[in-house]
């Protein structure tokens, strides 16, 4: 807090203030992402601070990713989604979180046997039966992402168990997964993927590849995603030690 402040004024500086005042407004959704921030000139006007002040908050704000500015258009809320990546969280809770609607459309929710390559990835026998989701993730009606999940069956047992969050249907049954294992590559989308997303052949994609564990070592799920890259920031902190 006492770095906030101007020493001369012993008030916290006017472009901090105003900062964290648009940071609310945006949190709050008062502003909706996508819709454009008041003109520069109007702001300073309505709260009686000077340009310098209001383009400094805003430098700011599009520097920390909740802004985005474009050319002659103007100032807008940012439509990206920050994920911060030292948590362990299901696609339904990080929307949630943002206060946007979670969905899912299945193109497969079934069961069978799982693959040689899953279980070497998984740690399974040949042979033994695990639950397949494959979907397209929507927040709303944009489709952010597409998912491919594989769940032991004996974890897992009924693929309609899964209404829409995997995580959920985990958790009832004891087994929400408590460690994780991420790769994250950065890709072109196919045609396929790019029409499923909505988005131009070619357009630049994220490969997560998870593979998450039960406290006794269990793989819980091996789930391969691609996410839109125009829309995902994956975060993480670090840490010297
Ligand atoms: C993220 C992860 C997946 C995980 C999913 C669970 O998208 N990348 O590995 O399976 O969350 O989300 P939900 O519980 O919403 O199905």
């Amino acid at each position: 807090r006492r770095l906030c402040r101007d020493p001369a004024s012993h008030q916290p500086l006017a472009y901090l203030r105003l900062r964290s005042a648009i940071r609310n407004v945006i949190e709050q959704r008062d502003i909706e992402p996508g819709h454009a921030l008041p003109s520069e000139r109007d702001l300073a006007r309505a709260l009686a601070l000077s340009r310098v002040t209001v383009r400094k908050a805003i430098a700011g704000l599009v520097e920390e990713g909740m802004l985005t500015q474009r050319h002659g258009a103007g100032t807008f809320v940012a439509e990206r989604i920050i994920k911060p990546m030292s948590r362990l969280t299901s696609f339904t809770e990080d929307l949630r979180a943002r206060g946007l609607n979670p969905r899912s459309e299945f193109f497969e929710r079934g069961i069978g046997e799982v693959t040689p390559e899953e279980s070497m990835a998984m740690n399974l026998s040949p042979g033994v039966a695990v639950v397949r989701l494959h979907r397209v993730r929507y927040a709303g009606e944009e489709p952010l992402a597409i998912e491919r999940s594989v769940v032991p069956a004996n974890l897992l047992p009924d693929p309609s168990l899964v209404d829409d969050s995997l995580y959920e249907a985990l958790e009832k049954r004891g087994c929400r997964p408590r460690r994780a294992l991420q790769r994250l590559r950065a890709v072109l989308l196919s045609a396929q993927h790019a029409r499923l997303l909505h988005v131009p052949t070619n357009s630049a994609g994220l490969a997560i590849e998870r593979r998450s564990f039960l406290d006794d070592g269990r793989v819980v799920e091996f789930t391969s995603s691609w996410y839109r890259g125009d829309i995902y920031d994956f975060v993480a902190e670090l840490h010297t030690d």
